[in-house]
């Protein structure tokens, strides 16, 4: 059992969400930052059993939803008290777990890092992803024009289903030469890619001038050949970022940014965890299974 410290709360936890950074620490090439558990998961939803000393804002017997810095494959987990976060009224237990390790990232990386604003347009890599069908909605919300890449035509119907003006099937489609067409050669405002050195080239032929290219994958890699004249012809911005060994007051910043801007949009419905399939915590190794295979289409949430 694990024991909440100061600023700390327990959490009973009903459900944990599955994120594709679970599978990279279970193949040994993301461990857990120093002082986490080293059980694997990201996010929580549950009631708190405890609150630990300083804490105000929590108390037991609250339904909360929390990002964690690793633990959440388990029937209790700790979290610091300002990394939760309500569990909206329109929502379950499941559906709450698949709130945190996604939107905290989209948020902080499309919103804050890649400053998407209303009108601009955005390519988001793996549309049918955790990231991406987060990403889909809240970019549509906040009155973005939004393109993705997917893996299968299916794929590519449920991103536009969620919001995307297009979807486009990599596997058939170069994805450049598709936003080259749809922008007519201007380019996106913002890309947010998972894959790294693979599409390095193509996510800088596809901004637009003043054009954010914003990393936080590596699934194709982490070295590639760099065209620094285009940086410069086209003043693009290219940076990244990863979400788990941040501070507290960082993430606490992030949920609080969510708390006033999204939470609303999630109790109105207007964005909502798009949760493809659920697996009793005995099963978790079957839920990795299916993340590697790339058949779901959302997120694959653990329940206890
Ligand atoms: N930096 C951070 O803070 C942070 C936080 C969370 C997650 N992430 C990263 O975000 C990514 C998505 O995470 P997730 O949890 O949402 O995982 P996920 O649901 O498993 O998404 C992975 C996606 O990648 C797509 N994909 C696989 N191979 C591809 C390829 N060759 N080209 C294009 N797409 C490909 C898959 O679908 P299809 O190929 O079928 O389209 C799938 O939709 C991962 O790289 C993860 O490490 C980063």
């Amino acid at each position: 059992m694990p024991q909440p410290g100061p600023g700390e709360v327990l959490i009973r936890v009903a459900a944990a969400g599955v994120n594709r950074p679970d599978v990279m620490q279970r193949k040994g090439r993301y461990p857990p930052p120093p002082g986490a558990s080293d059980l694997p998961g990201l996010e929580v939803a549950g009631t708190i059993e405890r609150v630990g000393d300083g804490v105000t804002e929590w108390r037991g017997g609250d339904a909360v939803c929390a990002l964690v810095a690793g633990g959440g494959y388990a029937e209790y987990c700790v979290a610091p008290a300002p990394q939760c976060l309500p569990v909206p009224t329109s929502l379950d237990m499941v559906a709450a777990a698949a709130i945190p390790e996604t939107f905290f990232t989209v948020w902080t990386n499309v919103f804050e890092r890649g400053r998407l604003q209303p009108g601009e347009s955005a390519l988001f890599h793996g549309g049918s992803s955790g990231i991406g069908t987060t990403a889909i909605q809240l970019a549509d919300a906040h009155g973005a024009t939004v393109y993705v890449t997917a893996g299968s035509d299916e794929k590519c119907r449920a991103c536009e289903r969620l919001g995307a003006a297009r979807a486009i099937n990599y596997r058939t489609d170069d994805f450049a030469e598709a936003i080259a067409g749809l922008t007519g050669g201007r380019g996106v405002d913002l890309i947010l890619d998972i894959m790294g050195a693979s599409y390095l080239d193509r996510n800088l032929r596809s901004l637009a001038i003043e054009g954010r290219l914003v990393e936080i994958g590596l699934m194709g890699g982490t070295e590639a050949p760099l065209d620094v004249e285009r940086l410069l012809r086209r003043r693009l911005t290219i940076t990244g970022s990863t979400l788990r060994p941040r501070s507290v007051e960082e993430k606490s910043a992030i949920a609080a940014a969510l708390l006033e801007q999204v939470w609303p949009l999630l109790e109105r419905g207007r964005v909502k965890p798009i949760v493809y399939r659920t697996f009793p915590l005995r099963d978790a190794a079957e839920a990795h299974r299916v993340m590697e295979t790339s058949e779901h289409i959302g997120k694959l949430v653990l329940t206890m």
